[in-house]
């Protein structure tokens, strides 16, 4: 396009309109809010506060009556929102109570987990991650959105940022893994998947949970005490749910836990100073489920009512299921114990949400029977779903090129306990779906190969257990056969919520049925399938190839069988370390040095005395069918000042025999600081598709943003000095250049 004056002026004359209407409609919703916040009576500012489970759309569990009991609470306007209330009708049934028979007509919001699809299941958060892959993430989140808003959702709970360390952690599976940097653009990412414009019909308004720090959990147990400096707080914990700030997220969850002896639910320096202040996030908070009640067993309030001065105060706007609110706000405004002021922001910042997603222009926007029926698991999501499932295939080991397998082989024995299983490629927060549309492993391979191949299946065993009467028909079998596809792994529910281990192990017999297999002496392939990071070191020293495939979703086995035998390259790339055992974690790429670093040759350093340096695989790793070749970076300059950008150029070239994508990935060390920094930080990464042969150069640049840190006066700054910049395939296969920033 040209760009010339006039053509600037209109861009400017439409933006200034543009900001101008936003701004008006705003007004307009302000003065709206304010109208109504007049209206209402105390008990039913109470009511707008409170959010109840509603279970309904979860299956036969709850019959006519609570139906009944919870219209009862919504006609009395004693909750403004419900959430497990799924579906177009039942929805819209609740809301005409809300709109037609409660006093004010204030109508609800319904929320729900909407984690990984709603019924297109896609792979788990943490396999997504491993994508590296933006715009599929965000394409992931928008499909979800659509099934959602398809079934009268206005609301999902995600997306979860949390940095996870500990893959003892099982919530490592909801998030994105350890990496500050790729969690912040995933967690950006989602938000617009979800959100996009939220005019749109298709479209449901985004919570990024869980705030803050849940993921620092000591010990990798779920909802434990997290205790951590604010200078690591800041500089590794806080950035991804900043990140959903600037992409304009409307909603916050606060999580669970205390920090530095503070639960979440009642810390006002979390939610109003850091959140609402500093980056002025202007949306509504939602506790978590029963949050405000713990604050009772965490030990700082006697009571709920007490809890409920604390969450209010701090800046709890919702109280989910807790009925601490409900139960309480009216006398405690009557005995002078909370300001109504304090009440009346709270009511105002759910209405806003309430105006912004249309829902008091058009309650029942999401409540289309037809749209339920159609929207849902059309081919074009289920193409998304496989798209994004196969970018999300890590290749941990492929000695001599045993993958891809041919398709044309004679017999394949599938063995294990997730070659043929369908619910657990779903992971955990399965919401709607159903593993009825699930393609298992088994099903992928038979779709895949020639007539004329023979694929016997075996379970072997259990995931869990100690029975191996299975072992002999899996050894027969593999004995049948030119290779062995080996699928082990987790349950799709032992990750996730309250779902934490003290072993990383293959959970039960599975690596003694992986040893019998083995000395069959044929070929091996081990399919992973799981939600963290596991400890797999017999494995990956004996096993010739291992491909990590997470929970891919309903497409798990079309994925898979992609990878496996060659219609897809891999590319996928690690997005938390793997360590050697358990007793490694927390481990993380981007460690400090210490005092003595390790040293295999020196006792007198960090590491373990029965352990090798270093994890079994690192941040970022992944191979691929084809090889990389990286050139040394080039840099624009040796020295920069601290305002001024720097360049970072490298060639890549595809030396193999593939086709293939590759993660070009960027990391920086601040070699001398007034506080120690990372050895290593993810500052940069591009995803490049090429060519058998081809080459292509990347460049990267690095500024105020990549360089700064929190310094000894936790001021947020770029220190001259000297820096490395390293880009690689991983985090630790990298080239180095040196560079100086200067006063
Ligand atoms: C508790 C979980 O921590 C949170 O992630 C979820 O959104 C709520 N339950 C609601 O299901």
């Amino acid at each position: 396009m040209n760009i010339r004056p006039n053509n600037i002026l209109s861009v400017l004359l439409l933006l200034m309109l543009l900001s101008l209407q936003s701004f008006a409609q705003q007004k307009s919703f302000e003065a709206r809010v304010d109208s109504i916040l007049s209206l209402m009576t105390l008990e039913e500012k109470a009511g707008q506060l409170n959010q109840l489970s509603s279970g309904l759309g979860m299956g036969p569990v709850i019959g006519q009556d609570d139906l009944a009991a919870q219209k009862k609470l919504v006609r009395e306007g004693k909750v403004g929102s419900l959430f497990n209330a799924i579906g177009a009708g039942l929805t819209g049934e609740l809301q005409k109570v809300a709109v037609e028979e409660s006093r004010l007509k204030i109508p609800l919001i319904f929320g729900q987990d909407v984690i990984h699809g709603f019924k297109t299941i896609f792979p788990i958060p943490l396999a997504e991650a491993s994508s590296w892959d933006l715009k599929a993430v965000e394409l992931s989140a928008k499909i979800a959105a659509k099934e959602a808003s398809a079934s009268g959702l206005h609301w999902t709970f995600a997306p979860m940022v949390d940095i996870a360390r500990d893959p003892r952690w099982g919530r490592i599976a909801e998030g994105s893994g350890e990496d500050t940097y790729l969690g912040s653009l995933m967690a950006a990412a989602r938000v617009k998947g979800f959100q996009g414009d939220l005019k749109n019909t298709s479209n449901i308004l985004a919570c990024t949970k869980h705030y803050a720090a849940y993921g620092g959990a000591e010990a990798g147990r779920d909802y434990n005490t997290v205790d951590m400096t604010e200078r690591t707080l800041r500089g590794v914990y806080l950035p991804p749910y900043k990140a959903t700030v600037d992409a304009g997220v409307r909603s916050f969850m606060c999580s669970f836990n205390e920090l530095d002896g503070i639960p979440s639910s009642a810390n006002k320096w979390l939610l109003d100073d850091v959140l609402r202040n500093e980056w002025k996030f202007d949306g509504m908070i939602v506790s978590d489920w029963n949050s405000v009640g713990e604050l009772v067993t965490h030990g700082v309030a006697s009571d709920l009512s007490e809890a409920a001065v604390l969450a209010l105060n701090a800046g709890v706007d919702m109280d989910m299921e807790s009925r601490a609110y409900i139960g309480n706000i009216v006398q405690l405004v009557k005995d002078g114990k909370l300001s109504v002021a304090v009440v009346d922001e709270a009511v105002k910042r759910i209405l806003r949400m309430k105006f912004e997603y249309g829902l008091f222009d058009d309650p029942y926007r999401n409540c289309d029977k037809n749209r339920e029926k159609t929207d849902v698991l059309s081919k074009e999501n289920k193409d998304a779903a496989l798209d994004v499932a196969r970018k999300s295939v890590v290749l941990l080991k492929n000695e001599n090129h045993l993958l891809p397998l041919k398709k044309d082989l004679k017999k394949i024995a599938l063995i294990g306990p997730l070659a043929n299983n369908y619910t657990d490629m779903l992971g955990s927060w399965t919401c709607m779906g159903d593993s009825s549309n699930v393609v298992p492993l088994l099903e992928g391979i038979k779709n895949k190969v020639n007539a004329s191949t023979e694929i016997i299946y075996t379970k072997g065993c259990e995931i869990k257990g100690t029975d191996k009467e299975g072992f002999k028909e899996a050894i027969d079998v593999a004995n049948k056969s030119d290779v062995v596809i080996l699928a082990l792994g987790e349950s799709g529910w032992m990750s996730g919520e309250a779902e934490s281990r003290s072993s990383l192990d293959l959970p039960g017999v599975q690596e003694d049925l992986a040893k019998e297999i083995f000395k069959t002496g044929k070929p091996v392939v081990v399919v992973l399938m799981n939600g963290r990071p596991l400890s797999i070191g017999w494995i990956a020293e004996n096993i010739p190839a291992v491909v990590e495939g997470w929970f891919l979703g309903i497409q798990a086995g079309n994925a898979l069988a992609d990878v496996l035998f060659g219609d897809y390259n891999p590319g996928g790339k690690l997005p938390a370390t793997f360590p050697r055992t358990v007793g490694q974690v927390p481990i993380h790429y981007n460690h400090k040095n210490t005092g003595r670093p390790a040293n295999d040759l020196v006792k007198w350093n960090s590491k373990y005395n029965d352990l090798p340096i270093g994890p079994l695989y690192p941040f970022g790793y992944g191979l691929s069918y084809t090889t990389f070749e990286y050139s040394k970076p080039v840099l624009s300059s040796g020295k920069i000042k601290a305002d001024e950008k720097l360049k970072v150029t490298i060639e890549v070239k595809n030396t193999g025999n593939y086709d293939g994508e590759e993660v070009v990935q960027l990391y920086i060390r601040d070699l001398v600081a007034s506080v120690t920094r990372p050895v290593k930080e993810l500052k940069g990464f591009s995803k490049i598709f090429l060519k058998k042969g081809e080459s292509k150069s990347v460049e990267f640049q690095l500024g105020k943003d990549e360089l700064s840190f929190y310094d000894k006066n936790m001021k947020w700054t770029v220190e001259p000095g000297k820096f490395k910049v390293f880009v690689g395939t991983n985090s630790e296969d990298v080239q180095e250049a040196d560079f100086e920033v200067v006063e």
